[in-house]
């Protein structure tokens, strides 16, 4: 399951795509426009006050862009990042010495914010609100409490579990943004920008063959037009046609809306055994021998996006949409 071509996570042969595909400015930034237009408000009257930009929570689904958009926040700030993760962070002195190392200004990004350690996020909260640490001297009835001033900093904190952060910290960001999945046309574009610096040219439709079957995830379309490339340099005369596109993806087994054999075994499985649900999360898990935050986290957003599956209170839900794409009878009786 790993290998899945079309998994949002990162995967290793991703890695030097990743950096060289990288947009820098929030120009070269599709999509996402309510997010960016705000960004780029408080981006301008940070930098004219001369004061740090308010604290900032991206969330969303993994490749839509939470890291990207967080290296291209400190580059248009014109300020240093330093990046580094929840679960990095093992002890409060570890952050201590993080924050005590930035610059005034600079931008502290923190990816899987959720897997902070509780200790770790207690040091964050007067960092945070009056950019200071406070430490305690002496024990017992001689103890005091001591403050220490830090730079002012912003910090970016990433997450695909937003739900899972503490009440205290998520109230500490200013700006709170949800990623969306991008939309077809904008994947596309994505699609062509990127051909174009791969140096690959790519006629007719099929940027927007490759878009379709890309989950509404830069990341997976990326990794889509890599592979697709490849066939066009030995398959073809290196431009990939509609007819090229079409023959790759369909050897590579993405069907034309985006979903693999896994998403397949997934709704087979909830309709042939559960008669298409309401089925609990771990009822599927177990029956598709994946994990349950794995399948919640990355493959069930997608699935309710594109209307093939319902979360109910009772468990989840195989839509008439999904039948039908599966080429099977939706059933008369409803849930
Ligand atoms: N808005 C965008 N425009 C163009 N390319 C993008 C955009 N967003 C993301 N990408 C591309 O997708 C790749 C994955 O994005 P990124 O690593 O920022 O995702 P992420 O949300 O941080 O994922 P994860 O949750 O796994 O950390 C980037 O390297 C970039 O090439
Ligand atoms: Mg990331």
């Amino acid at each position: 399951m790993e290998d899945r071509i079309v998994t949002a996570h990162l995967m290793m042969e991703d890695q030097t795509v990743e950096y060289s595909l990288r947009p820098r400015y929030l120009a070269e930034y599709i999509g996402q426009t309510q997010v960016k237009e705000n960004l780029k408000i408080y981006i301008e009257a940070a930098k004219l006050r001369r004061e740090p930009l308010d604290h900032v929570l991206l969330y969303g689904p993994p490749g839509l862009g939470k890291t990207t958009l967080s290296n291209i926040i400190a580059n248009e700030l014109g300020v240093n990042i330093r990046t580094t993760s929840g679960p990095a962070i093992e002890r409060p002195g570890d952050l201590a010495a993080i924050l005590t190392n930035l610059q005034e200004n600079d931008v502290l990004f923190i990816d899987e914010i959720h897997r902070l350690h509780r200790t770790v996020e207690e040091v964050l909260y007067p960092a945070m609100e009056d950019f200071a640490l406070d430490f305690i001297i002496g024990k017992g009835p001689s103890a005091r409490s001591v403050r220490l001033d830090l730079p002012k900093f912003t910090l970016i904190g990433a997450t695909t579990r937003a739900g899972l952060l503490s009440a205290p910290l998520r109230d500490r960001f200013g700006v709170v943004s949800r990623l969306e999945f991008y939309t077809e046309d904008e994947l596309a574009y994505i699609v062509s920008r990127n051909a174009e610096l791969f140096g690959v040219g790519v006629v007719g439709e099929a940027s927007r063959e490759i878009a379709r079957r890309s989950r509404g995830t830069p990341r997976i379309a990326n990794r889509l037009l890599k592979r697709v490339r490849d066939h066009a340099q030995v398959n073809g005369d290196g431009i990939i046609t509609d007819d090229i596109a079409h023959g790759a993806l369909e050897r590579i087994q993405v069907d034309p809306m985006g979903l693999d054999s896994v998403d397949h075994k997934m709704l087979r499985s909830m309709i042939q055994n559960y008669r298409g649900g309401p089925v609990g999360l771990d009822t599927i898990a177990a029956s598709i021998g994946e994990e349950s935050q794995t399948i919640e986290d990355v493959y069930e957003p997608y699935l309710m996006q594109i209307g093939f599956l319902q979360r109910t209170p009772r468990g989840r839900v195989v839509t008439p949409s999904a039948y039908r794409h599966l080429g099977l009878p939706v059933p008369e009786y409803n849930g």
